[in-house]
């Protein structure tokens, strides 16, 4: 297996920023945590915390995230955005895009998004991302994208094996993961700089979204206050989903929550 610390992530990274001030940790809870705390420290943006292994990975809608060591990547990354809070969640869609990219460039597999931000393998999940934000009304102090990547993973708890894939169980190959950081932080830097150039709008992004997004022509179940199935139809500007219901053809915007795809029958 490749070395996987501090010293071989520094090796892989082409950035000018990302991942620069960067922090290894052999055991963490949870890195989102450690940018937590690094950004109430004042660090700067674009400070990357690594984990080898989590002892409490969290994953969205307050699900855990399983993190064991010499498998995957664990990483969060600290931004200081000036754009208004509203605007923020376009991060992690970005970052979707960036991890698929990098993915399909280090691996030569192809991945697909389900929208809004999971990465799907063959249809199971390969990665997922947490995004968390300190902010008030009108400001964010910073926002932390935490990354969860299954590369070398050989099996998965018996509850996950049906949902969850890695790099290696859909390949047979293992893959070094220090070389997968760098490149993620390479393509999230160029898409972050875009992204604030543009004024801090995803609509100059919604085609390459576009492309990786699964859903699109499939059925979905829109999960959140309410739940129905729909027919996903696009993407907005603004990077939402947009749907037409099943139950009375009504065309509505998804804007956050969860969407399962259903093969049609
Ligand atoms: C999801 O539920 O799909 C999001 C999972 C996010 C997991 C990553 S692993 C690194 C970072 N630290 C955490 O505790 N969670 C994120």
């Amino acid at each position: 297996m490749n070395e996987y610390n501090k010293a071989a992530i520094e090796v892989a990274l082409q950035t000018e920023k990302m991942g620069q001030s960067l922090y290894f940790y052999p055991e963490t809870d949870t890195t989102n945590d450690r940018i937590r705390e690094l950004a109430l420290e004042g660090s700067s943006e674009g400070t990357l915390a690594v984990a080898e292994m989590q002892t409490a990975g969290r994953g969205r809608m307050g699900r855990a995230w399983q993190a064991p060591k010499d498998s995957g990547i664990w990483m969060s990354l600290l931004l200081r955005p000036d754009i208004p809070p509203m605007q923020a969640s376009v991060l992690t869609l970005l970052t979707g895009i960036a991890i698929a990219e990098a993915v399909e460039e280090v691996t030569d597999v192809e991945v697909g998004i389900k929208w809004p931000n999971d990465i799907l393998l063959n249809g199971k999940k390969l990665v997922g991302i947490l995004t968390e934000m300190d902010c008030d009304m009108e400001k964010i102090y910073s926002v932390t994208v935490g990354m969860g990547i299954n590369v070398n993973t050989k099996a998965f708890p018996e509850d996950l094996q049906d949902i969850a894939t890695s790099l290696y169980l859909e390949t047979g190959r293992e893959f070094d993961r220090a070389v997968i950081v760098g490149c993620v932080m390479k393509r999230f830097e160029a898409l972050y700089a875009e992204f604030l150039a543009a004024g801090g709008v995803f609509a100059p992004f919604k085609e390459r979204y576009r492309r990786k997004c699964l859903n699109i022509g499939k059925e979905v179940r829109v999960i959140g206050r309410e739940t129905y199935l729909a027919m996903a139809l696009d993407i907005t500007p603004e990077g939402e989903l947009i749907v037409r219901r099943k139950d009375n053809g009504a065309e509505e915007v998804v804007f956050s929550g969860e969407v399962s795809i259903r093969e049609k029958e």
